[in-house]
């Protein structure tokens, strides 16, 4: 008697059957914002990255393993000396993801106050880590950072994120490209958020030099205290020194009320479970494609949702 089920015939794209995991950081999709942008004209569309694709989870793959490739071909990191870095999170979650599976040990210094679940993952990859003030934020860890560097340079490779062109270089040579192939070489506008700034940087640097007249907009939080994870307010934070003030069209301030709102949207409108720094960009990114009759805007969305099941702002409706 015949089966009623037939072997599958291999029809299947020419799929690559074997990877390291360093090998499928970038190359993430581009995801069409379409349902948040019915009220546009056909002629402005909306972009965003999904970093989330990369392996530990966000966009911090792509400078975490170009600042570990940049170290050993300059003899900086060799398998007896700690990668030491400061982080908030998801960084923290990219060194440890990569350089373990390249065999190097990672210590991090994170504030206090990072939320119970990147404390979590962390603790779950095996990473050694110190806490820092909580009051201080990022800038207190960083503080921490040089301070153990400095005491025991033999020991540690400081990977040093805000002040490394690795950082920016890897969206130099991936984010960017990948953009502008992704797009057809149409787009006009390039939206970024500024952490390290490294995204913002590396992205509109190399855009810029594709085609001088791509327009590139950076944003950041409104207020010194925020809620946009992983963003800083650049009037009271230690500036990046990787940070390139001649690079932005225009600068764009985002409340983090906004942002909670527009990542709840993105969840339940366009099936995008994000993190607030997504929402964030989306709404900057609105903001861009509203004053436009044509145009084709990017935006990066770095993480995921889950790192922020917690936030009360998911209990709210609307
Ligand atoms: C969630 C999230 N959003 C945005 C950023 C900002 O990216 P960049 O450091 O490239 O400016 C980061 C950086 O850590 C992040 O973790």
């Amino acid at each position: 008697m015949p089966s009623l089920l037939t072997l599958p015939r291999f029809q299947v794209a020419p799929v690559q059957r074997r990877h390291a995991l360093v090998d499928l950081v970038g190359n993430t999709p581009l995801l069409r914002l379409a349902r948040l942008t019915a009220h546009l004209p056909t002629s402005v569309q909306v972009y965003a990255k999904a970093e989330w694709f990369n392996p530990s989870g966000s966009v911090k793959d792509r400078p975490a393993l170009n600042i570990i490739r940049a170290a050993e071909a300059a003899g900086q990191l060799t398998p007896d000396k700690i990668l030491l870095d400061s982080t908030s999170g998801n960084m923290g979650i990219a060194y440890a993801t990569l350089a373990t599976t390249l065999g190097y040990r990672v210590e991090l210094v994170i504030p206090e106050n990072a939320s119970p679940e990147r404390l979590g993952i962390l603790r779950a990859l095996g990473v050694m880590f110190t806490l820092s003030s909580p009051l201080e934020g990022s800038d207190g860890a960083l503080r921490v950072a040089r301070q153990l560097a400095a005491a025991e340079p033999g020991k540690y490779f400081y990977a040093n994120q805000y002040n490394n062109p690795a950082n920016w270089q890897a969206h130099y040579h991936s984010t960017g490209p990948e953009i502008y192939a992704q797009t057809d070489e149409q787009v006009t506008h390039f939206v970024a958020g500024l952490g390290t700034s490294g995204t913002f940087t590396g992205t509109s640097r190399v855009l810029k030099a594709f085609n001088p007249a791509i327009r590139a907009i950076a944003f950041q939080p409104d207020s010194p205290f925020h809620g946009l994870e992983g963003l800083k307010h650049l009037e009271t934070a230690l500036v990046p020194e990787i940070y390139d003030p001649t690079l932005a069209d225009e600068q764009l301030v985002i409340g983090t009320e906004e942002a909670y709102a527009m990542t709840r949207r993105l969840a339940r409108e366009e099936g995008l479970f994000v993190g607030i720094s997504a929402g964030a960009a989306a709404v900057a990114a609105l903001r861009v494609a509203e004053t436009l009759t044509a145009g084709t805007v990017v935006t990066v969305f770095p993480d995921a949702g889950y790192k922020y099941v917690s936030e009360r702002f998911w209990k709210e409706t609307r």
